[in-house]
């Protein structure tokens, strides 16, 4: 604590990867948002960094304040704050930017109030979801990885069941990040209703295995089972260069491809951080030849656990130590 500040930070979030719409979700190392509060006489929030500009300063508006607004309510704690909000994540890229100010705010507000770890895990995560739920739709999935890091399954929100792995780093990742933002909120509004049936069994088995690869660090596996039937048909349209990235992704090796959680940006596996290179490149290559600039990245999974969460022996609930 510096200064009477307490800093939550938590990283960006791949979720669905492939198959697993609104379940799965991977704690990436590379961009990371920062929340600090300190007590004041009344409310404030500043927002700063990658896309502040674009994003709202008022308390009751921002999903850092609105996170609290919900801690607030759940604990009982009505003590006003200084909130600083330095974005790394960069919004409506699909890497969890929502999530990632979400999850840092409630981490910076267990620091300071920890006698709010009586919310138990559960509670605590509900309320890291509510600013979620706000701005961009009630998915759990982001949230959950910013706040356990590794692999999430969401199996259920009530009760909530979560599961994390650890990733092996032998699972690297290849990441473009191009320049065109896509809004989680409406990239939301263009899901189909209904899925045919032979669609959702695809999916289910490309996902319970890609579960089993990613806890057993096969990118091989992981990678094949990354095929999405049920969001990603709806939404490559509205991501120009989809296709062309993917082949791309393909070609220079990657094991598999998919949107990064409602888009733009896109990933691949890959079995080493050299093949991960060549194909984040060819992935952004392939959409400079579009016109569009992308960004490249190649990392791996975040294994940290910013809430500090344990499984418990009990079953699959968590509580919480606070970092
Ligand atoms: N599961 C969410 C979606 C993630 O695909 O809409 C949004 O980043």
């Amino acid at each position: 604590m510096r200064n009477g500040w307490v800093w939550g930070r938590a990283p960006a979030t791949i979720a669905n990867v492939g198959p697993g719409f609104d379940v799965f979700a991977l704690a990436i190392h590379g961009p990371r948002d920062e929340v600090a509060i300190r007590p004041a006489d009344k409310d404030s929030l500043a927002v700063e960094g990658v896309g502040a500009a674009g994003l709202p300063t008022k308390f009751s508006e921002n999903t850092a304040g609105i996170v609290i607004d919900a801690l607030r309510a759940a604990t009982g704690i009505f003590q006003p704050l200084q909130v600083r909000v330095r974005k790394g994540v960069p919004p409506s890229r699909g890497l969890g930017s929502s999530a990632a100010s979400c999850a840092g705010a409630a981490l910076a507000y267990l620091k300071a109030f920890p006698s709010s770890s009586s919310l138990g895990a559960e509670g605590f995560i509900h309320a890291a979801v509510a600013g979620e739920a706000a701005v961009s739709g009630r998915h759990y999935d982001n949230v959950a990885a910013a706040l356990l890091g590794g692999f999430v399954t969401v199996a259920s929100t009530q009760p909530l069941i979560l599961q994390r792995v650890t990733v092996s780093s032998r699972v690297a990742l290849a990441i473009a990040i191009p320049d065109i933002l896509l809004k989680t909120a409406d990239m939301r509004r263009v899901l189909p209703d209904l899925v045919p049936l032979r669609d959702a069994v695809g999916n289910i088995g490309r996902a319970a295995t890609l579960a089993l690869a990613l806890s057993r660090g096969d990118a091989s596996l992981a990678g094949r089972c990354l095929e999405d039937r049920i969001a990603e048909p709806a939404r490559a349209s509205f991501l120009s260069g989809f296709a062309e990235a993917k082949a791309a992704a393909l070609g220079a090796g990657a094991t598999g491809f998919a949107i990064s959680g409602s888009g733009s940006t896109v990933f691949g596996f890959a079995p080493n951080q050299a093949i991960a290179g060549s194909a984040a490149n060819a992935m952004c290559g392939a959409f400079k030849a579009l016109g569009t600039h992308a960004t490249p990245l190649v990392t791996t999974a975040d294994n940290s656990v910013p809430l500090g969460a344990v499984v418990s022996k009990a079953g699959p609930r968590f509580s919480i130590v606070a970092a």
